[in-house]
């Protein structure tokens, strides 16, 4: 079975062919040099940008698949959650390949993405795991039982961690997106301020990051002078300390063994590290898909559109962008 995928939820244009469940493509075409004038993706230029990319890095993503359009068997689309307008170019995009080539069509969750990113790198995972969804409008853990229940187990209670980065790296202007941008100062700095690490008392799995960000506004006004890497050493600790530290509290308190670092915060080195170090400590078992697979691409997505398929799942041609789908 060939599917061809495509992601445009925000700030990525990006187009997958998989076949029978093997990557042949994913091409993804970023807008980061155009919103970081701006210090964060302006929604109305974002969707111009996708409608302006979507058909070359489409015609790149056949290309390098060596595929043949006509032999694709289905289309596959993200519609939600994400940026309505970013969303639509895709999902409109999508729907009229599949009304041009008569080929079924089906509609994923852009979170259910970034959860089976894993599974193209670790195709033996087996549940039961627990899952650390982290990206820029999501900080939430799951229970995830079997391959048909999937339970929310503990969220932010107001920014999500990558929406932290981006906030504490503008303060810092250190650029966007703010994640890569704070790990990479971060490397030529020392974690030597103690930031704070919110809500942790210990039968507590809910994550808060809007305290790191105040304290962090007043830590710059009173010292205008300490390193902008040393601060992004420490901010970098705090978020990655919260995050590895009620991953493997919901470990211990449903009892899993195995852990799932998913979405574009899991691109990170530093909580990367914490959970292999932290995992060899508590005896389990920690699993996260490599960085490219990490952000937004729209190779995740053509997976679960494999998966789903091979249920018999299809989505009617009247689906449409849901910007604030859940998992
Ligand atoms: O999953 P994603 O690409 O898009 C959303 O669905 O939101 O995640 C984007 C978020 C941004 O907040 C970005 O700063 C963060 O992931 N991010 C990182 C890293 N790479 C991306 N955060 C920390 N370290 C990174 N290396
Ligand atoms: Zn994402």
């Amino acid at each position: 079975m060939i599917v061809l995928a495509v992601e445009s939820s925000c700030d990525e244009t990006s187009v997958a062919l998989i076949k029978d469940g093997k990557l042949l493509s994913n091409e993804t075409a970023s807008q980061i040099d155009i919103h970081g004038k701006y210090g964060g993706v302006v929604p109305e230029i974002a969707a111009r940008k996708h409608l302006e990319y979507i058909i070359p890095v489409f015609e790149k993503a056949l290309e390098k698949s060596t595929i043949d359009l006509h032999e694709v068997d289905l289309l596959a689309v993200t519609y939600g959650p994400g940026l309505v307008g970013s969303l639509l170019v895709g999902l409109s995009f999508v729907k009229g390949l599949s009304i041009s080539l008569n080929k079924p069509f089906l509609a994923i969750n852009h979170l259910m993405g970034h959860l089976y990113a894993n599974f193209i790198t670790f195709s033996e995972l087996k549940t039961p795991f627990i899952v650390l969804l982290v990206s820029g409008g999501h900080t939430e853990l799951f229970l995830m039982e079997n391959m048909k229940s999937i339970r929310k187990i503990g969220q932010t209670r107001d920014d999500a961690a990558g929406e932290a980065f981006d906030k504490i790296a503008r303060m810092l202007e250190l650029g966007y997106p703010g994640g890569p941008a704070i790990e990479k100062a971060a490397c030529n700095g020392n974690d030597i301020y103690r930031f704070p690490r919110s809500l942790r008392k210990k039968d507590n799995i809910d994550f808060s990051f809007s305290g790191l960000k105040t304290s962090v506004l007043y830590f710059l006004r009173e010292n205008r002078d300490a390193k902008k890497e040393d601060i992004a050493a420490s901010v970098q600790a705090a978020i990655t300390d919260s995050l590895i530290e009620k991953t493997f509290l919901a470990a211990d308190k449903f009892n899993v063994e195995r852990i799932v670092l998913a979405g574009g915060v899991a691109a990170n080195k530093n909580l990367r590290n914490k959970a292999e170090i932290t995992a060899r400590k508590k005896k389990k078992k920690v699993y996260f898909p490599p960085v490219e697979l990490c952000t937004d691409n729209a190779g995740m997505i053509a997976y679960v559109a494999y998966k789903k398929a091979k249920r018999g799942d299809l989505s009617p041609l009247n689906t449409n962008a849901v910007p604030y789908l859940t998992l």
